[in-house]
Order: structure tokens, then C-alpha cells, then sequence
């Protein structure tokens, strides 16, 4: 890895071997370039700081934290169904009550005023605000939202709203086929004038759909997410038109009912391509990976069009689609949101019609709890760095990055969750990296503020800084919390 840091059993053989011992080591911290004169190592690190206003976050999402399905006037949702039905969740749980953030939600915006975050991205579940997912409005639904705002701003934290984080009302997937029909497209787009309408008073930010390509993948194709369908290829090459369609009707929808100043973005986990090794020949193939990998999501909602490349390769399976479409999806944007939590390829460039290779994952690449979360801290390196370049974006934020871990307390009761700490160490010294290039990242929402509900993993992949006891609902912190805590105040790697 490209950056060096003391092991522990450096810095401790340093201080002892050192005639100053302790008094040299706290003399190093009021004074930066000072070297050990044997070594010639320094004692304290280089700068590292972020820019100045980078904007650290929290994020969650609805039906992973709120709990409360049945209170004021909510519709269920294709994952309320979908996590009743046997078979799909690894511990049989649901998101009935999750974290209970709906009742808790003031105590949970305390939890984010002691760790110093600047900002909160949660979403708006569609069911609360559109019980059947058209038709008449419940104001209670968005009562939630805008009592949770006002909250947030009473305590100097910003809130950024997404729109669609996978819990569309069960009425459009009964009515409609959900995202297999372009009437889901538009009923999202009215959903988000609705929204945007009474909340863009107080929320400057909204993003419009969280990672369209897993809700397309894991949802319609494998079955392994909401609504669990497995459409053939034509099918859901059709679904994620219609979902790229949904994102840019929504921000046509945004622009035309928000007040003035209101930006909007999409959330995506981009396909995530690491040049093998940083030479410029494969990190032009990664590049060329990024934008084909990516085709039929941030490529055609930055381009206007779908590869040539994409097409050849869906043949008759190809989505249908028209001129308009293409120029709906790509309504011009204010930022990008990225999720990044691990490499998806590391690429090689390649004399072949492509012009890369995509490595395969040896079986001892190391993996986090999830046997899906390899650690590759360089992804938020290349990933923003791939999209800024590639399409010339201007704002990028980090909409999501963290990881699950074991979180088994010690002894003395704490969560030493050093795991965790080194992943989002790591990650967080590489997109210092990015940001001391120019990389333009405004900021970083870590996932997540608190242990919730992960899907089909029910309760059984933590993710949160703070952890949840799913019984009595208390919230402790974890040593990260800490770790993210001391960034946040330093603006630089702790
Ligand atoms: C999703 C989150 C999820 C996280 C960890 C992202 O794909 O947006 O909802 O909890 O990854 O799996």
C-alpha cells in the first residue's frame, strides 16, 4: 500500500532505544518535520488533512433503521413482503421494529452530535408518504421526515435525503410489476415533486435512487433482494431502463417542484475498477472498464446514450427504449453519490477487442466479515477518481462506505472493534489521497451510524460505529465510534 505509517512495535522500539525517550516523543507533537536524528524517521506524520469544509456524514436508510411498518397510516413495501416470506432472510428477522429510529430518532441525532458529523443521509420511504404508491398522500408520512429534519437542524447537522432506497409501496409491484413497468418510473417521479415540494424548504440535498444496479441485480435478477424476482436477460436489461428512467424523471421532478438551490444526484455503488498496478496503460483499461461495466447506470446517465458496446452485447435481449428516454436519464445533475465498499476488479490492459482483462479473485484474497467485503482501501481512490475524469463530474460525494464485523464485547464490556477501524483507516487514507490530487470528493457518509437491519443478512452483519442491542434497543458506542470521532475533530486519519 502506498503510504507508511509506524507499526507499534517501531514506535515503541524508537521511544526506548531513544536517550529522550517519552520527553522526544511529546516534543514531536508540537512540531512537525522533526526527524529521529538516527533514523531519520519522522515522529509525526505528514499533513493529511482533508479540505477544509469536508463534509463528514452518517447514513441509514428507511426500512434498515425506522421500525414502526404499521404507524400512521404507512403501506407496506416489497421488503415488509419479501422478509415475511420463509426462505429469504439469513436469521428469519424482518425490519418490523429494526432499530425503532421512528421513535428514537431524537436520541439517534444526539448519538451524531457527539461524533462531530456535519451531516445525515437517511431516506424517505415511499410507503409512509404514498401508502399505495400513487393516489393520495398520507401527511403523516411526511410528518416523520420533516419533524426529523427540523431535529437535525436544530442540532447543526445536515440532512441529505434519498428518495429510493429499495422500498417501493407493494401496491406498484402488485398493480404495475414494480420496475418491469415504466409506470413505476413515473409514479417515482411524482413521489419526489410531492417531497421535494414540502421538504426542499429545509433539505438542499436529495438523492434520487441508492444504488440502482444492486436493487436490478440482487432484486430482479437473482432474487436474492425485493421484490425476489429472477427475470430472464431481456427482462432485466427492461427493469434497469426503466429504473435509470425512474432516476432521471425524478430529477426533471426535483428541478421543477424544488425552491430554488436544490441539487440533486444519484447514490451508485459504480462497478469499481483498480488498475492492477498503478501504470498508465492500465489505468486508461481501467477507465474504459469503468465506463462498460458501468453502462447502464451512471454511463447513460452521464452520456445520454448506452455503449455500443452494451448494446452488442444484449443482442435482442437489448432494453427497449426511445430518444426521449435517453435524453430524460440524462437530465443534468449537481453531484454524484458513490457508494464504495470494495473492489469489484482489478484490471489489466489488454491487446484484445475490450482493451482490458479483468483479474480473477485468487481464493486467498482476504475478505471482512461478509465473505463479499474484500478490503481494497485504493477503491475510493480510483472510483471517484475514475467518474471525475471519465465524465468530468465536479461534485462527488461518498454516500457510503464502511463494514460489518464480528463486534463480539471484551472483557470489560468495550467493542475494541479494531477491524473495522483499520478498514475505514485505510479507506479514509486513500481518499485523502484523492482529495489532495483534486479529486473533488465534498464529503463522506459512513455506513453506517448504527447497527440495523442488512437485508437478506437480517441482524447478523453489523455495520453500525454504535452498536444496537435489537432487544432493549440501547445504543453503545463501538471503538470506532471513537476512531471517527477524533477524524471528524483532526479532519485527517486518526
Ligand atoms: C446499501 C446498504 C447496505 C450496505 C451494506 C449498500 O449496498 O446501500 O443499504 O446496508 O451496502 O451491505
Amino acid at each position: 500500500m502506498p503510504f507508511k505509517r509506524f507499526s507499534r512495535r517501531q514506535f515503541g522500539g524508537l521511544a526506548g532505544s531513544s536517550a529522550f525517550g517519552l520527553s522526544m516523543m511529546l516534543s514531536a507533537r508540537s512540531s512537525t518535520a522533526q526527524s529521529d536524528q538516527a533514523t531519520g524517521i519522522q515522529n509525526q506524520r505528514p499533513p493529511s488533512d482533508f479540505p477544509s469544509g469536508f463534509l463528514w456524514g452518517t447514513a441509514t436508510s428507511a426500512y434498515q433503521v425506522e421500525g414502526a411498518v404499521n404507524e400512521d397510516g404507512r403501506g407496506p413495501s416489497i421488503w415488509d413482503r419479501f422478509a415475511h416470506t420463509p426462505g429469504t432472510i439469513s436469521d428469519r428477522s424482518n425490519g418490523d421494529t429494526a432499530t425503532d429510529h421512528y421513535r428514537l430518532y431524537k436520541q439517534d441525532i444526539q448519538l451524531m452530535k457527539s461524533l462531530g458529523v456535519k451531516a445525515y443521509r437517511f431516506s424517505i420511504a415511499w410507503p409512509r408518504v404514498f401508502p399505495e404508491g400513487t393516489g393520495s398522500a398520507n401527511p403523516k408520512g411526511l410528518d416523520f421526515y420533516s419533524r426529523l429534519v427540523d431535529e437535525l437542524s436544530a442540532n447543526g447537522i445536515e440532512p441529505f435525503a434519498t428518495l429510493y432506497h429499495w422500498d417501493l409501496p407493494q401496491a406498484l409491484q402488485d398493480r404495475f410489476g414494480g420496475w418491469t413497468s415504466r409506470d413505476t418510473s413515473k409514479a417515482f417521479a411524482d413521489y419526489a415533486a410531492h417531497v421535494t415540494a414540502r421538504l426542499s424548504d429545509r433539505v438542499k440535498h436529495f438523492f434520487t435512487i441508492n444504488e440502482c444496479s444492486r436493487l436490478v441485480h440482487l432484486g430482479h435478477g437473482l432474487g436474492a433482494d425485493a421484490p425476489g424476482l429472477k427475470l430472464p436477460q431481456s427482462g432485466l436489461n427492461q427493469v434497469r431502463h426503466h429504473v435509470a428512467l425512474g432516476h432521471g424523471l425524478a430529477v426533471q421532478a426535483i428541478r421543477a417542484h424544488g425552491r430554488a438551490g436544490t441539487r440533486v444526484g444519484p447514490a451508485e455503488n459504480a462497478v469499481s475498477c483498480i488498475p492492477a498496478i498503478e501504470t498508465p496503460a492500465n489505468i486508461r483499461a481501467a477507465e474504459i472498464a469503468t465506463r462498460e461495466l458501468n453502462a447502464g447506470y451512471l454511463t447513460v446517465m452521464l452520456e445520454g446514450k448506452y455503449t455500443d458496446a452494451y448494446l452488442a452485447r444484449a443482442g435482442n435481449d437489448a432494453p427497449k427504449f426511445t430518444a426521449d428516454d435517453l435524453r430524460v436519464i440524462s437530465s443534468p445533475i449537481d453531484f454524484v453519490g458513490l457508494n464504495v465498499y470494495t473492489p469489484d476488479h482489478y484490471v489489466v490492459a489488454a491487446d484484445n477487442e475490450r482493451g482490458f482483462t479483468l483479474a480473477p479473485f485468487p481464493a486467498s484474497f482476504p475478505h471482512m466479515k461478509a465473505s463479499w467485503l474484500r478490503p481494497g482501501p485504493e477503491a475510493i481512490y480510483w472510483v471517484p477518481r475514475h467518474v471525475a475524469k471519465l465524465w468530468n463530474v465536479k461534485s462527488i460525494y461518498i454516500t457510503e462506505n464502511g463494514t460489518s464485523g464480528s463486534d463480539q464485547p471484551a472483557a470489560d464490556g468495550t467493542i475494541y472493534d479494531v477491524d473495522r477501524i483499520m478498514y475505514l483507516r485505510n479507506y479514509l487514507t486513500q481518499l485523502q489521497r484523492a482529495t489532495s490530487e483534486g479529486v473533488p470528493v465534498l464529503g463522506y457518509f459512513l455506513w453506517s451510524l448504527m447497527d440495523n437491519f442488512e437485508w437478506s443478512d437480517g441482524y447478523e452483519q453489523r455495520f453500525g460505529i454504535y452498536h444496537v442491542d435489537f432487544d432493549s434497543k440501547r445504543r453503545t458506542p463501538k471503538l470506532s465510534a471513537a476512531f471517527y470521532r477524533e477524524t471528524i475533530a483532526r479532519n485527517a486519519v486518526a
